[in-house]
């Protein structure tokens, strides 16, 4: 089974760093392969020119880097100054957008009515959204890993319909961003299968892949996504830095 990728680049990477990573990244000797989907997320204002490096990199088939934005108005389009269209990302070549990312929960106040909203809306707009759930370090010290993941999943997946659409969810324990300090891996693969279940009970038999990330590197990559439960890995910090974001690469072909 393939397993996918996801790189977030976060605000980490202006337009000139993303096109020079990009470059580097696509002429690095890595094959790739069946086992693999690689989805890129830069900054909206790298969208377009990294869009342009995916589908004129000779050595790096299109058909397995995909192109995904960070975020997402909940609405169409309107009066809402400073907000992106899920239309217009689908226009500028995204396939993907990441939806409720703790970042965006914790420092732009985004509930999860507004990630149910922005999920339909992307969805709407043909957009697969990757959408991120997890506990903080204190809901975590008091046992409630469970209770909220179930309640984020409950919440941002209420009314959602789609047909044959894909469907991305992350399980991102908010404790173990961008902190050096991973969740174990027999820790996230108790979480994905309680992921799992209660998708099922809203998606039926569709599958959905469940990605971990928190202080995913190329050095644990291969603990994560050696379990079946594990269909990839959102990797933050690591996938800004060249070397280590191909090393991590190379892991996951491995495996
Ligand atoms: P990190 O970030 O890999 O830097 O921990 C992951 C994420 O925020 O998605």
């Amino acid at each position: 089974m393939s397993k996918t990728v996801v790189a977030n680049w976060k605000m980490y990477l202006n337009l000139k760093n993303s096109k020079d990573f990009f470059e580097q990244f696509s002429i690095s000797d890595f094959q790739f392969s069946k086992k693999l989907e690689l989805i890129v997320c830069p900054s909206f204002v790298a969208l377009t020119a990294v869009n342009s490096l995916i589908h004129n990199s000779i050595r790096s088939p299109a058909d397995k880097i995909h192109l995904g934005a960070q975020n997402c108005s909940w609405e169409e389009s309107g009066a809402y100054t400073g907000e992106i269209s899920p239309q217009d990302l689908k226009n500028l070549g995204c396939e993907y957008v990441i939806l409720g990312h703790s970042e965006r929960r914790c420092y732009f106040q985004e509930t999860d009515e507004m990630i149910n909203k922005k999920i339909k809306t992307a969805l709407a707009a043909g957009l697969v959204p990757i959408f991120c759930v997890g506990e903080t370090k204190e809901q975590r010290q008091r046992g409630e890993t469970e209770k909220v993941v179930k309640y984020q999943l409950k919440k941002g997946l209420a009314g959602v319909e789609f047909s044959n659409q894909n469907f991305l969810i992350a399980y991102e324990p908010v404790w173990a961003i961008g902190t050096g300090e991973a969740c174990q891996p027999t820790e996230a693969v108790k979480v994905h299968r309680l992921i799992k279940r209660e998708v099922q009970k809203v998606f039926l038999s569709k599958k959905v892949p469940i990605l971990y990330g928190g202080s995913v590197d190329d050095k644990n990559v291969a603990s994560y996504i050696i379990n079946e439960e594990v269909g990839g890995v959102l990797v933050g910090g690591a996938s800004t830095k060249e070397k280590i974001f191909i090393n991590l690469i190379k892991n996951v072909i491995k495996i």
